[in-house]
């Protein structure tokens, strides 16, 4: 966090710093723990962020609240936010199960857009946790972990990059080439689980 997020933050900033140590922690905790000899890294990479003030703002005045850093706290669930990019499917859904039966906080809502893909082709399984918080008058917070497959955040960070150019013709066949990446993305994502219970089978 630079100085200015410290500042927009205020009372609140250590606290944030130290539950996003707390959250990174125990996820490394849980992949950890299913890694094996032959698959020592069920994840690829693990990757977190405090959301910046500015985009924080911008989305509790979209959303009709107040645009303070308290306000923010109490009425989003993303101020932090965690994405564990796994390298198969079945390892979202191990990770889940163990993230479900955790004692360092309880799950709010699993929103699986995998099972249920976005219109646009977007696959991912976000889950929304209440973590202790313990700060001012805020006593828990919610937090989003959002688990995809490398080949789930290839495609969201191609599409994400694809959403800020501007001018762009032939809107209406973009998009369903994008979907058509995504459900081709999905389907090798499954063709490589199964290649892999086949290896481990044998
Ligand atoms: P916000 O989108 O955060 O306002 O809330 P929501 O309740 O609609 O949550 P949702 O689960 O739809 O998405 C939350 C986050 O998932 C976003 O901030 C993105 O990081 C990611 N995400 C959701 N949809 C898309 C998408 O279509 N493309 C990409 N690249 N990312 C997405
Ligand atoms: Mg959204």
């Amino acid at each position: 966090m630079n100085t200015e997020e410290m500042k927009f933050y205020g009372e609140f900033a250590p606290r944030l710093i130290e539950t996003q140590k707390l959250l990174l922690d125990e996820v490394q905790a849980i992949l950890d723990s299913i890694s094996t000899d032959s698959e020592k890294a069920p994840a690829e990479h693990v990757k977190s962020r405090i959301k910046h003030s500015a985009s924080l703002c911008e989305k509790l005045r979209k959303k009709g609240f107040e645009e303070s850093a308290e306000s923010g706290l109490r009425n989003l669930s993303d101020i932090i936010g965690l994405r564990v990019v796994t390298h198969f499917v079945g390892d979202i859904y191990t990770v889940l199960d163990l993230i479900k039966k955790s004692d360092k906080w309880s799950v709010a809502e699993i929103k699986d857009y995998i099972a249920d893909s976005k219109p646009n082709g977007y696959r991912s399984l976000h889950v929304i946790l209440e973590v202790p918080f313990g700060c001012g008058s805020i006593e828990a917070i919610k937090v989003e972990i959002q688990l995809r497959t490398i080949a789930m955040d290839c495609w969201a960070s191609l599409e994400h990059q694809l959403k800020y150019k501007k001018n762009i013709r032939n809107t209406e066949l973009i998009v369903s080439e994008l979907k058509r990446c995504a459900d081709e993305m999905a389907s090798t994502d499954l063709t490589m689980q199964t290649i892999r219970d086949l290896i481990n089978m044998g």
